[in-house]
């Protein structure tokens, strides 16, 4: 079996239905399910001998060692993580606590236990940290996009929370020799991401009728990959990349906000046509985040030119399958729109107002 950590989050979630979809191999998903992680996102699962859920926290040492002795994983996925940056800049102590401390943690489990196996589950063992393009910090218009040999220069709290992380990672394996890959991502969209999120938040707050806030000018460049081109490039490095390297995953698309939220805008009129006007007439620009990456982009060649890996998606065919998405899964948006999540919304948004 596999050992997914954070698997009932955005990406984690995609993961674990993908994987099962095609392979028997069981998973064992390991996930303290904060305020993003939602076992709705698995309920395909319900009744799946092949799905264990473990609710826990990835800081408890002693708790993962158990169960990693327990079920004897050939391989731990570690998706787990506080992930977004608006809550990192408002709210840092999560994202030190979960991104380094937890995934030190989880070095320190998953080393015990690859110690204890023999010379063949030992050499055949991977440790894979899935991490992001935001490690690399921020590019002007005209620079290369970011390749594996880009240096780390984070800007937020949470870029420097998964900087530090992917550090820690790199150690282990030149210093233990645990065999670990980490890949880093651009910003990914699909099914079951959380409506804090740029795209799901376009989405929800345009069919609610509520303003649709674009950060700053709005022509921060972001490279958008399909949810499911993520995983698939996890699996590929899971199963061929070599341990102790690096692998940058992206769409080759780099788009401004302003852009992605007017294709949204137009998609929803064309879907959804409000009785008069146009979606568009909800955007309001509001104050800027605090230290802003201006654009990411991200070379993904050394994984195509090593594992074959290329996203199966266009922007064109994603977007359109997200919207379609969310139009017909309301209710699951409704969900988790409820309770705390609200909260955080007033936080975040209430001191940009009037700030255009
Ligand atoms: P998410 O916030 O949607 O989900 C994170 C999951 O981790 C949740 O299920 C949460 O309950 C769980 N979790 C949080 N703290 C935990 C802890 N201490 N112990 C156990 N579980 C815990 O995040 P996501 O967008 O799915 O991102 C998953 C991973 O991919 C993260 O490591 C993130 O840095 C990375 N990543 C995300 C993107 C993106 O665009 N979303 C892009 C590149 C890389
Ligand atoms: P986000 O989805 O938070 O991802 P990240 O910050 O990790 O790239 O934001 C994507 C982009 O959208 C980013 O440049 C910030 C911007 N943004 C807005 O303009 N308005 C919003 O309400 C949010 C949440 C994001």
């Amino acid at each position: 079996m596999i050992f997914v950590t954070g698997g009932a989050g955005f990406i984690g979630s995609n993961f674990v239905l993908d994987w099962l979809a095609q392979s028997q191999e069981p998973v064992l998903n390991y996930d303290k399910l904060t305020y993003a992680g939602n076992l709705k996102n698995l309920a395909a699962l319900d009744g799946d001998a092949r799905h264990l859920f473990v609710r826990g926290d990835i800081c408890d040492k002693d708790k993962v060692l158990a169960l990693l002795r327990q079920h004897r994983p050939r391989a731990i996925v570690h998706f787990a993580a506080e992930s977004h940056v608006d809550r990192s800049i408002l709210g840092p102590g999560a994202f030190i606590e979960t991104n380094v401390n937890g995934t030190f943690s989880l070095l320190e489990a998953a080393r015990a236990y690859w110690g204890e196996l023999d010379a063949e589950a030992k050499a055949a063992f991977r440790f894979l940290h899935v991490s992001t393009d935001e490690v690399y910090g921020t590019l002007g218009p005209e620079d290369p996009p970011f390749s594996e040999t880009t240096a780390y220069a984070p800007n937020s709290p949470y870029s420097a929370s998964k900087a530090a992380s992917d550090h820690l990672v790199r150690a282990y394996h030149h210093t233990y020799g645990l065999p670990v890959l980490t890949t880093n991502c651009s910003n990914n969209y699909g099914p079951y991401h959380f409506p804090e999120k740029l795209i799901p938040l376009i989405i929800s707050n345009a069919l609610a009728g509520k303003p649709l806030p674009i950060y700053g000018d709005g022509q921060q460049v972001r490279d958008w990959l399909y949810v499911s081109d993520h995983c698939a490039a996890i699996r590929r490095v899971l199963d061929a990349g070599r341990p102790g390297e690096t692998y940058n995953v992206g769409g080759w698309n780099e788009m401004a906000n302003l852009d992605v939220v007017h294709i949204l805008c137009d998609m929803l009129d064309r879907a959804r046509p409000k009785a008069a006007g146009s979606y568009r007439d909800q955007i309001t620009f509001v104050q800027d985040r605090p230290g802003h990456d201006r654009r990411y982009a991200i070379d993904a060649r050394k994984l195509e030119r090593e594992l074959g890996w290329k996203p199966a998606e266009t922007f064109e065919s994603g977007i359109a399958k997200t919207v379609d998405w969310y139009l017909t899964h309301q209710a699951w948006v409704d969900d988790v729109r409820s309770g705390a999540y609200l909260t955080w919304m007033e936080q975040n948004y209430a001191h940009r107002e009037g700030n255009a």
